[in-house]
């Protein structure tokens, strides 16, 4: 495995990659790696000749100074942790690499970036928009691989690929949980052996009213349980809870089983912002 810093690097490599016709499979990250993240590389590394791995906290997409400084960075056992799952390169570029100079671009992804993720975390998108545009340009992948959990930033993501004509695939992999169903993702190594308990809520919370919406509930009725099982508990913050269509995120207020739906929920335990979201119907 090998691991590059520069643009200079990679550059040779791409070449004689292209040159052999052969496939590039890219696995974009903040680091702080999870089973999950080994998800979308062992993907990655059944699927195509080449597996890259980029690893970058990309400043632009935090729109809370403190969520940054915070973020968790684990780069020696995240390199081992690939080394071992068979990636053959990390991309590991310093801020100024990525960003030489101020960038002034907006994207506007439409109805996207005014809902959920979008209205909670203003200029997130721009900023996941900015870096994975700057990543696709420079790794020129032949399919790029994302997760499940972060379903707004595919459905992001993917307007982007469409819009912008990126020539490459998008390969969407399931979200992983841990034994007791809480959704892996980098943040939760901020969370105590409390707030780890606390955070249950969320998975239970989206299971309980997949399975009451399916048995006929109406939705109103399971959003005010949600909304009092939050205020009901310690320590913990609902932000949203929502019943969408999982790739235009439309946001119903009342439940048909007419088309494609999600549930998306986003809260704190304790300072930790978390997201998640279950298939109702697929
Ligand atoms: O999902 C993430 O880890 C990040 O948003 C991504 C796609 C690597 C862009 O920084």
């Amino acid at each position: 495995m090998k691991v590059i810093h520069t643009e200079a690097e990679w550059k040779p490599i791409w070449s004689s990659i292209f040159k052999e016709g052969k496939q590039l499979g890219f696995v974009p990250t903040m680091g702080a790696l999870h089973q999950g993240h080994l998800d979308l590389v062992a993907k990655s590394t059944a699927s195509m000749d080449y597996t890259v791995v980029s690893i970058f906290v990309n400043p632009t997409q935090f729109n809370s100074s403190e969520d940054f400084q915070n973020y968790p960075q684990t780069l020696e056992a995240d390199l081992a942790q690939l080394e071992a799952a068979g990636a053959d390169f990390v991309f590991v570029p310093s801020v100024a690499t990525l960003y030489p100079h101020p960038t002034h671009l907006r994207f506007d992804f439409g109805d996207l970036e005014h809902v959920l993720e979008g209205a909670f975390r203003p200029g997130h998108f721009n900023g996941v928009g900015l870096v994975v545009s700057k990543l696709f340009h420079l790794i020129q992948p032949s399919r790029a691989f994302f997760g499940q959990k972060d379903l707004q930033q595919v459905a992001v993501i993917k307007r982007l690929v469409q819009d912008l004509s990126f020539d490459l695939s998008i390969e969407v992999v399931p979200t992983r949980r841990e034994k007791d169903g809480l959704a892996m993702s980098s943040r939760n190594m901020r969370l105590n052996p409390e707030e780890r308990i606390q955070a249950l809520l969320l998975y239970s919370c989206l299971t309980q009213a997949k399975e009451r919406l399916l048995a006929g509930e109406p939705w109103t009725t399971v959003l005010a349980d949600t909304q009092k099982a939050f205020s009901n508990a310690a320590n913990t913050k609902l932000e949203y809870f929502a019943l969408l269509h999982p790739e235009t995120f439309e946001i119903f207020d009342t439940f048909t089983q007419a088309g494609a739906r999600s549930l998306c929920i986003a809260a704190y335990v304790g300072p930790v912002r978390l997201i998640d979201n279950l298939p109702i119907i697929p």
